[in-house]
């Protein structure tokens, strides 16, 4: 059985919970003690020493990760030969960038759904986007979408006001990829969004991670993107020192339970959604409805 399904995870993370409250601290958790020998108990052992702590921690939090987790290949056939480029400046620099597991991840997906438009949430330092553009045919375009700078100081988030101040983009700044991104600078929630709405091949969302954003972010994700698109979160399982990033796991947890087919990619942060490809219906009330649900 994968070590990582949704099943296992759940009742693993339960079980490490109450193994947390029996035991004085974290480490080593007392597999043992409860339930010693039994398959689950197996099982809760061949998880890796991180994947526990977030499952403990989520638990805690009162979140379940409900999307079941695939290998990237499961969902997008070939993902794992894919030859994706990424440069030097890729190397990590900062906690708020991804690392390097993840862009390649990241740049296989571009490269398996060819998207010739892509909508950012979250530009930071650039290095997601650079990754997308350098994987994308040439004609593609990507829009990205980051808070004014001048507001970073008084920005009112998920967590409080106010945040350090960085170069917006600065990683693909002068590679031959930035005449295919645009940069739009703006709170994702008020953005200009109406040469979008409907276009996108592929949307990406990784601003605020705290639910009421995240909600939002979704929300709008699935305005931008075209019958047949996806949609790819960040930071769908995080780390304990990331616990605002529960808000996307509650946020990708309630699209899930009302459009489905969302998954989460093994061994990364990420979480994506295909959009149906399919015409719009009239529900009984006379309201139409596209296979998604959207209105
Ligand atoms: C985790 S970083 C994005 C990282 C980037 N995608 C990468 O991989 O390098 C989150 C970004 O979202 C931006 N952000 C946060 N809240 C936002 C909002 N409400 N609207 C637009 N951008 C926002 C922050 O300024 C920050 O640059």
């Amino acid at each position: 059985m994968n070590p990582c399904s949704p099943g296992l995870w759940k009742r693993a993370a339960r079980k490490l919970l109450r193994c947390l409250r029996l035991s004085a601290s974290a480490a080593p958790i007392p597999i043992r003690a409860i339930d010693a020998g039994s398959i689950e108990a197996e099982r809760i052992a061949t998880l890796q020493p991180e994947e526990r702590r977030r499952a403990a921690e989520a638990v805690a939090a009162g979140i379940e990760f409900l999307l079941p987790t695939r290998e990237l290949d499961a969902i997008l056939p070939g993902a794992d030969r894919a030859e994706v480029c990424m440069l030097p400046r890729h190397i990590r620099s900062h906690g708020w960038a991804m690392p390097e597991h993840e862009l390649l991840t990241l740049g296989a997906i571009i490269r398996l759904t060819n998207p010739r438009f892509v909508v950012e949430f979250g530009t930071f330092q650039g290095g997601s986007t650079l990754v997308m553009a350098a994987n994308m045919d040439a004609g593609g375009r990507i829009v990205t979408i980051d808070l004014d700078p001048s507001q970073h100081a008084s920005h009112e988030h998920g967590l409080g006001t106010g945040f350090e101040t960085f170069d917006l983009g600065s990683l693909f700044r002068g590679t031959r990829f930035e005449p295919m991104i645009e940069q739009r600078w703006s709170n994702t929630l008020d953005v200009a969004d109406g040469d979008l709405l409907g276009k996108a091949d592929l949307v990406f969302v990784d601003a605020d991670h705290t639910y009421p954003f995240a909600k939002r972010d979704t929300a709008k994700a699935l305005t931008l993107v075209r019958p047949g698109g996806w949609i790819v979160w960040h930071d769908y399982t995080w780390l304990p020192e990331n616990r605002e990033c529960a808000g996307v796991t509650r946020a990708v947890n309630e699209f899930f339970q009302r459009h489905g087919e969302c998954f989460h990619i093994a061994r990364t942060r990420f979480a994506i959604h295909h959009v149906a490809s399919t015409v719009a219906v009239t529900r009984a009330d006379g309201v139409a409805e596209d296979a998604c649900g959207r209105t």
